[in-house]
């Protein structure tokens, strides 16, 4: 008997199938916003931030030009400037590091775990010094279970 070879290509992530699905109302609402030319806040942010709100179940929600400045921004609302550490992982977007050095904050990096790809609990714990106010972990492709299960940290999260 003949063997046949098939080879099947599946994408490793196909975000145009994601788009295709809600692609008539993404273009309705782009139509809105140039026809009015309103591009700095006006109606359409006002109710992207109503909307955003109540499906998080909270009272307000403040759009941002993008994810550093969100960064940024709940970096300083845990009060951390100069002279404070803030533990982190180089194997991320580089917007984590932005975002500390941005509030004037000094990054500490720790390796990660080979088995997750997540910043290692066991090298967190060891970064810690008096001057570290938080830890700023970035999740890798999703794998955060086991990191979550297996950290019992004597120090706050960054909350974001
Ligand atoms: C892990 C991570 N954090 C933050 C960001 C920030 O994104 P933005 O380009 O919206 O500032 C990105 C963007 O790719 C990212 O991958």
């Amino acid at each position: 008997m003949r063997e046949v070879a098939t080879r099947i290509n599946v994408p490793f992530l196909d975000l145009s199938e994601q788009h295709r699905r809600i692609a008539p109302a993404i273009k309705a609402a782009i139509d809105e916003v140039i026809s009015r030319s309103q591009f700095i806040l006006g109606p359409a942010v006002e109710q992207f931030e109503k909307a955003f709100a109540e499906y998080n179940g909270v009272d307000h929600c403040v759009a941002l030009n993008n994810g550093t400045t969100a960064l940024q921004l709940a970096l300083h609302a845990c009060d951390i400037g100069p002279g404070d550490e803030v533990i982190t992982t180089p194997h991320t977007w580089i917007s984590t590091t932005w975002a500390i050095s941005y509030v004037g904050a000094k990054p500490v990096y720790v390796d990660i775990d080979p088995e997750s790809y997540n910043m290692d609990p066991k090298l967190v714990q060891q970064a810690i010094t008096p001057r570290t106010k938080r830890f700023c972990r970035s999740i890798y492709m999703g794998r955060h279970a086991s990191w979550l299960r297996s950290s019992r940290l004597p120090i706050k999260m960054a909350s974001f």
